[in-house]
C-alpha cells in the first residue's frame, strides 16, 4: 500500500481514479463502516487533486435534510435542505450534478467564496437507500468533466456494501 496520498494533478483523470480505486480497495477492503469510508475517501480525493473542499452531507431526515459529515478543506455548511443548493439538488433528484460555474447555479450556497466549480455525487447504501452526497468544490472553473463523474460514481460505489445508521433526532 502506498504510505501517502499520491499528487495525481499531472495523472490523466481516468487513470488517476484507476489508482484511487485501488488505494479505496487497499484501505477499506474489510470496512463495511461508512463514516470510515467517508473520512478515507475525503482525504484520499482532496489530496490527490489539490481540491478547495472535499467531503460528505449525509441525509439526517429523509428527503428532508442533509447535514455535514467528514470533509477535508474550508469550513463547510451544517445543514442543507433537499432542493436546496447543488448538494440538495442532486439529494432531492438523485443524480450526479456537474456545476462549471457555481455563480450560474441558482440557488448555490456559497460555504467558500473561493468555490467557482461543484460536482455532487449521490451516495447508496446496501438497500439502495440515498445515505449520503459526496461534495466537491473546486478554485478552478470547469474542474469536473466526464471522467470525474464516471471516476466519482465508481468510488462511491464502495458504499452499497455499508447500512448508515442516522443518529436519532
Ligand atoms: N456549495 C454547496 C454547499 C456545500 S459547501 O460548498 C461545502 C451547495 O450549493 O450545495
Amino acid at each position: 500500500m502506498e504510505p501517502v496520498i499520491p499528487d495525481l494533478r499531472a495523472v490523466p483523470r481516468a487513470d488517476a481514479y484507476a489508482r484511487l480505486l485501488e488505494m479505496q480497495a487497499l484501505l477499506l477492503h474489510d470496512s463495511t463502516d461508512a463514516i470510515a469510508g467517508m473520512t478515507t475517501l475525503s482525504a484520499m480525493l482532496h489530496h490527490a487533486f489539490g481540491h478547495l473542499w472535499t467531503g460528505f452531507y449525509r441525509v439526517v431526515e429523509r428527503d428532508r435534510l442533509l447535514r455535514v459529515g467528514p470533509y477535508q478543506g474550508s469550513l463547510g455548511c451544517q445543514d442543507i435542505a433537499f432542493g436546496r443548493g447543488v448538494c440538495g439538488t442532486a439529494a432531492a433528484e438523485r443524480r450526479t450534478v456537474v456545476v462549471p460555474d457555481v455563480h450560474a447555479f441558482p440557488g448555490h450556497i456559497a460555504c467558500d467564496a473561493r468555490s467557482q466549480s461543484e460536482i455532487v455525487v449521490p451516495v447508496y447504501d446496501a438497500a439502495g437507500a440515498l445515505m449520503a452526497v459526496l461534495d466537491i468544490d473546486s478554485p478552478v472553473l470547469d474542474a469536473f468533466g466526464d471522467d470525474d463523474v464516471a471516476g466519482l460514481e465508481r468510488l462511491v460505489a464502495w458504499f452499497t456494501r455499508t447500512t448508515y445508521v442516522p443518529v436519532p433526532a
